[in-house]
C-alpha cells in the first residue's frame, strides 16, 4: 500500500476492445532491479526485549486540585480510556496468563469481529489510511482483466467459472475488470463472482462498486440471487476461500491480501531463537517481550529454514514467518489441481525470507505497531518464496511462475497501449491523472513523485511489489511469465 494521499483519476471509458488483442504480447517498458529493497522503517523496541520498549509513554500522574477549575474535556489530560480492542487484547493475554504472539495481535487488531481495523469502516484513500494500486488508477484492474481473459482462453473459454478475489477492499479491482472485459460477452457470461471479504463494511462497498442488485431466483425456494449490473454476473460473499463452492473451474485474484495475514516474528538470542511476543507492562501499556523457550510456532520457523539456503538464514537476528499464508497456498494449489485454472498474487515483497517487516500505518504515515491497535494498518512482506515452496508442496497439478515486479508484469501486458489509447480522449485534467498514475504504477525510481521528510525517495510501485501466478499445469504457462 501507498502512504500519500494520491490524486484519483476518473474512470474514463468502458472497454478495451482491440486492444486487448493487440497487447498482450507487447515489449515491455521499463526495466527492474532484480531485488526489491525492504524500505519499511525500523521497528523501535529497547535492547532487552523483556524491558517496555522506549517508545512507550509514561502513565505517571501527578496529582493537582481541580476542583475549583472549569475544565473542558477536549483539554483533558487524562490518559484515553482503553478501546474496546484494547481492553479485548489485555483480556486475552490476561487469561492466558502470559503474552500473545505478534501473530495472534495482528489478527485481532485487523480483523477482530468487532473492532478490527477493517470491520466497520473505509479505510482506503486520500480521507483514508493508505491507497492502492486499484484506487490509483483503473488501468491496474483492466491490466488485471487482460491476465484474467488470457488464463480463460488457455482454459479453453470454459461455459462456467469461478472468479474469486480475496480482500477485495473497495471492490475497485474488480469493477473496473468488469467494465473492461465488458465488450467480451462470452467471458463475461461465464462468470461466477465470489468476494472473500471478512470485513461488513466493506461488502457493502463491493456491493455498491459492483452496481449489484438483488433477484428474485425462479427456484421453489423463493431465494435471491445478487447480479451486477456491470456484466450481468452473480456476485457472492465468503469470509473465507473455503467456503467458496468447488467443482466448477476457478480463477484467484489476490492483490495486497497476503500482507494482511498474520505473521510470527522470531528474533535470535543467546539461548537461540526465541519468538517475539506482545505483553502488558506493570504501566498498562502494550510492550515487546521474548518468549523464554521455543514457542509452538517455532515449528513453522524451521520448516521455512529449511527451504532457505543456510547462509540466507544464517545472517539474520529477525525471521518472519506466516503460516496463514503457507495455508492458504495449500488451499489454492488444491483447489486449482481438482477445479483447474490459477491464481494470481500480487503484493509487496521478497522473493525469499523476510527479516523484521511488520509495519503500522495511520493516515498515510508510519506509526509504532503497539501503538492505539485498531486505528492503524497492520502489513508485512510477502514471502514469495514460501508461497512458492508451499504451491509446489500441495500439489504435482500446479506450476508456479515468477515472481516478477510489478512494472515488468503491466509492461508487458500492455498498459503503455492502455494509457495512450485513454489518453487520445481525455479532458487536459484527466490526462494529467492518467499520466500520474500510470508513473504510480510502473515506476520503480524515475517517477516523479516522492515521499519522506525531505521528499526525496521515489514511491513508484512498480519494483516494490512483486507478481507471481500458480496454475494448473494443463493450462500451460500464463501470460506474460512465457
Ligand atoms: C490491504 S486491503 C487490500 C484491498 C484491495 N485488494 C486493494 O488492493 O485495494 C486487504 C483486504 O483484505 C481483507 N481482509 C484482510 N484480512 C482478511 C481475512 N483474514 N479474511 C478475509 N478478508 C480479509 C480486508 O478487509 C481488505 O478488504
Amino acid at each position: 500500500m501507498l502512504r500519500r494521499a494520491l490524486r484519483i483519476c476518473p474512470r474514463l471509458s468502458n472497454g478495451f476492445g482491440s486492444f486487448f488483442a493487440s497487447s498482450t504480447h507487447s515489449s515491455r517498458p521499463f526495466s527492474a532491479p532484480s531485488e526489491v529493497q525492504n524500505s519499511s522503517p525500523p521497528i523501535h523496541h529497547s535492547e532487552d526485549p523483556n524491558q517496555p520498549t522506549e517508545t512507550l509513554q509514561s502513565t505517571s500522574k501527578i496529582s493537582i486540585d481541580r476542583s475549583g477549575l472549569y475544565n473542558p474535556p477536549e483539554h483533558s489530560h487524562e490518559p484515553c480510556p482503553d478501546s474496546e480492542l484494547v481492553k479485548h487484547l489485555k483480556g486475552i493475554i490476561k487469561f492466558r496468563g502470559g503474552p500473545i504472539s505478534v501473530a495472534e495481535y495482528m489478527e485481532e487488531v485487523l480483523t477482530n469481529p468487532k473492532a478490527g481495523f477493517y470491520i466497520n469502516r473505509d479505510v482506503f484513500g486520500a480521507q483514508g489510511d493508505f491507497i492502492t494500486s486499484p484506487e490509483v488508477s483503473q488501468m491496474f484492474g483492466e491490466m488485471i482483466g487482460v491476465w484474467v481473459m488470457c488464463l480463460w482462453e488457455q482454459m479453453g473459454q470454459p461455459d462456467k467459472v469461478n472468479l474469486v478475489e480475496l480482500g477485495p477492499g473497495r471492490g475497485t479491482l474488480m469493477a473496473d475488470l468488469l467494465r473492461g472485459a465488458s465488450k467480451f460477452e462470452k467471458f463475461t457470461k461465464s462468470l461466477n463472482i465470489h468476494m472473500v471479504e471478512c470485513s461488513p463494511a466493506l461488502q457493502k462497498l463491493q456491493y455498491s462498486a459492483l452496481k449489484c442488485a438483488d433477484e428474485d431466483t425462479t427456484s421453489d425456494d423463493g431465494g435471491q440471487r445478487t447480479v451486477t449490473k456491470l456484466a450481468g454476473a452473480t456476485v457472492s460473499w465468503h469470509a473465507t476461500l473455503e467456503q467458496v463452492p468447488t467443482g466448477l473451474p476457478t480463477i484467484i485474484i489476490g492483490h495486497e491480501f497476503y500482507d494482511a495475514l498474520p505473521v510470527h516474528q522470531f528474533q535470535r538470542a543467546s539461548r537461540g531463537w526465541c519468538e517475539k511476543m506482545v505483553d502488558v507492562a506493570e504501566n498498562s501499556q502494550f510492550r515487546f517481550v521474548l518468549s523464554p523457550q521455543p514457542t509452538p510456532a517455532t515449528l513453522y520457523l524451521m520448516e521455512r529454514c529449511k527451504w532457505a539456503a543456510t547462509e540466507d538464514s544464517a545472517k539474520l537476528d529477525h525471521i518472519e514467518v506466516c503460516p496463514k499464508a503457507m495455508e492458504l497456498t495449500h488451499e489454492i494449489a488444491n483447489r486449482i489441481s481438482s477445479d483447474g485454472g490459477g491464481a494470481l498474487i500480487i503484493d509487496y515483497g521478497l522473493n525469499g525470507i523476510v527479516s523484521a517487516s511488520l509495519q503500522a500505518i495511520r493516515k498515510h504515515k508510519f506509526v509504532e505497531i503497539l501503538d492505539d491497535p485498531g486505528t492503524a494498518d497492520l502489513s508485512a512482506y510477502v514471502d514469495f518464496a514460501a508461497i512458492r515452496h508451499s504451491a509446489e508442496e500441495a500439489s504435482d497439478d500446479v506450476s508456479v511462475h515468477g515472481p516478477m515486479t510489478q512494472s515488468q508484469f503491466l509492461g508487458s501486458l500492455g498498459i503503455n497501449f492502455r494509457v495512450e489509447a485513454l489518453l487520445q480522449n481525455c479532458t487536459d485534467e484527466q490526462a494529467e491523472s492518467l499520466r500520474t498514475g500510470y508513473w504510480q504504477l510502473v515506476g520503480d525510481g524515475e517517477a516523479p513523485f516522492w515521499e519522506g521528510p525531505d521528499q526525496k525517495t521515489p514511491i513508484g510501485m512498480g519494483t516494490r511489489y512483486l507478481v507471481m501466478a500458480i496454475v494448473n499445469k494443463k493450462q500451460g504457462v500464463p501470460a506474460p511469465f512465457e
